[in-house]
């Protein structure tokens, strides 16, 4: 049976990557200007589904804001609370009534990788799966459920295993048949409290269904701390594309390959691409390196920086160390403090973290 539809995470606190997941649910937070959630939603659409569940929080109302009702990407999105976070197994079982009974492909939001998801689906089909994995190769498997791979075939696969059976990680996308409602709802919760995922596709194994993998060669992330953040946003950067839509004037100098959106302005100051620039920036007397993105509204003014996130309205102003691998949340400054003393002055918000030389 053909897939029609996709189940999408979007829930969880973010507790690693506060003090921004205070203000935004984490899959909101931008990647290349894009919220996170969106490369999800637009790898499912191209891949032809257009009926998507995205299991949320309770108040969903951000999410909603941000994608409406899905038309904008030629999909259908039902917007489905999950009463707690109880697992992703449990969050299956949130989204049957979406659902119902059929098969589909389960992707968990904060899950970033490049080249779409078509090959899985093929890869699912070809091989009359019940449960076709995709695999991933990680230096720290204990983070994540692992499989055991004997003879190209998934034998076991434990979440978060003390002593790993392979360095591969189960990436957070799964394409499942029916198959998989009797998993969810047979298995009991893990000593984390919660129904994993991964005891699901071990009951399929141990019920002799057909349970398959894909390996992604490329690059994959689950985006769970600020590194993991500052790395997806690098790699996503690789394909920004030249554009030039906003003004720069003659004293400044943009290489390699920079997005400047229209209404940003920039003045005797060097980018080094790959940037992604947003619309009605002020950039002036700064130069901007590699794997940077700045969202609408930003301003920075005789400073430096490199390898960042700066959301909409932040701003770096007159700050003489280069600032790098940062990220600021909205409306977010930086600047060189006036007056006497000559101190360093913060206002930080709870769980902030800044780090000085
Ligand atoms: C979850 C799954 C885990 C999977 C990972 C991929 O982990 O439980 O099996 O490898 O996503 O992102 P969690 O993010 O809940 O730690």
């Amino acid at each position: 049976m053909k897939l029609r539809k996709a189940l999408i995470t979007a829930g969880g606190k973010g507790t690693r990557l506060r003090p921004i997941t205070y203000v935004h649910n984490k899959h909101l937070i931008p990647l290349v200007n894009k919220p996170m959630l969106q490369y999800a939603i637009e790898y499912v659409a191209s891949a032809g589904i257009k009926e998507i569940g995205i299991i949320t929080n309770p108040d969903f109302e951000d999410l909603e804001k941000a994608f409406g009702n899905g038309k904008m990407f030629g999909v259908r999105l039902t917007y489905i609370p999950q009463e707690a976070p109880l697992g992703l197994a449990h969050a299956v079982i949130t989204g049957e009534s979406f659902l119902k009974g059929e098969p589909f492909v389960y992707y968990l939001g904060d899950n970033i990788l490049r080249g779409g998801i078509q090959q899985f689906l093929n890869a699912f089909h070809e091989n009359k799966s019940d449960c076709h994995l995709v695999l991933s190769k990680v230096r720290d498997p204990q983070r994540f459920g692992v499989p055991q791979i004997v003879d190209k075939r998934i034998i076991s696969i434990e979440e978060k295993p003390e002593k790993p059976k392979s360095d591969y990680a189960v990436t957070g996308i799964y394409l499942y048949n029916e198959s998989i409602y009797e998993a969810v709802h047979a298995i009991q919760p893990s000593p984390r409290g919660e129904l994993e995922i991964s005891d699901a596709h071990q009951y399929l194994i141990e019920h002799n269904r057909k349970v398959t993998y894909s390996e992604i060669t490329g690059w994959w992330k689950d985006t769970g701390k600020p590194e993991d953040l500052l790395e997806a946003n690098r790699m996503l950067l690789q394909d920004v594309q030249n554009h030039h839509s906003g003004y720069s004037d003659d004293k400044s100098v943009l290489a390699g390959q920079v997005f400047l959106s229209e209404g940003s302005v920039v003045e005797n100051s060097i980018i080094r691409g790959p940037v992604h620039i947003g619309k009605n920036c002020r950039i002036l007397n700064s130069y901007l390196g590699p794997y940077t993105c700045i969202g609408n509204g930003c301003e920075i003014l005789n400073s430096e920086i490199e390898y960042s996130i700066l959301m909409d309205d932040a701003a770096i102003r007159d700050v003489d160390i280069r600032i790098e691998s940062s990220i600021l949340g909205k409306s977010a400054v930086i600047r060189k403090t006036e007056g006497i003393p000559a101190n360093h002055r913060f206002i930080i918000g709870d769980q902030s973290q800044v780090q000085i030389r």
